[in-house]
């Protein structure tokens, strides 16, 4: 009935993307798949595969983004979880009757047709927890 099916990635706030990847890439041996910019979230991402999870570098590339602001005060270091769902929307009303806390109450969809959401880390422990619904092939 859960339509959680697996954990998409992992996200580590990072200064300089090239300089984590002196541990990530260099140090541990994985494999840097992909580098983009997205404006959405005024970061810049780099995604290393791992399993059937991946590894994401986030970068902030504004001041006064969310995540610059928690790098601000937290430092380099984990930042959220990203778990895959069926049906973002349903997910989303599910939360919300239970009273949960979302940073999104409405997911954004990326321009690959990916949908989006975060929870707020006060209804989950302490986590940041993002949801992906991808697109339907
Ligand atoms: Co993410």
């Amino acid at each position: 009935m859960s339509s959680v099916k697996k954990i998409d990635h992992v996200a580590i706030v990072v200064n300089d993307i090239q300089a984590a990847l002196g541990f990530w890439q260099d140090a541990l041996g994985l494999t840097l798949a992909h580098e983009e910019e997205v404006a959405e979230q005024h970061a810049r991402v780099a995604f290393l595969p791992l399993g059937e999870c991946e590894i994401e570098l986030v970068k902030p590339t504004t001041e006064d983004s969310g995540i610059a602001r928690y790098l601000q005060k937290h430092g380099p270091g984990f930042h959220h979880i990203c778990f895959q769902v069926d049906d973002i929307h349903a997910t989303l009303e599910r939360l919300k009757l239970k009273s949960i806390r979302l940073i999104n109450e409405q997911p954004l969809t990326l321009p690959e047709g990916k949908k989006i959401a975060f929870i707020h880390p006060e209804s989950a422990g302490g986590v940041l927890v993002e949801l992906y619904e991808l697109p339907k092939p």
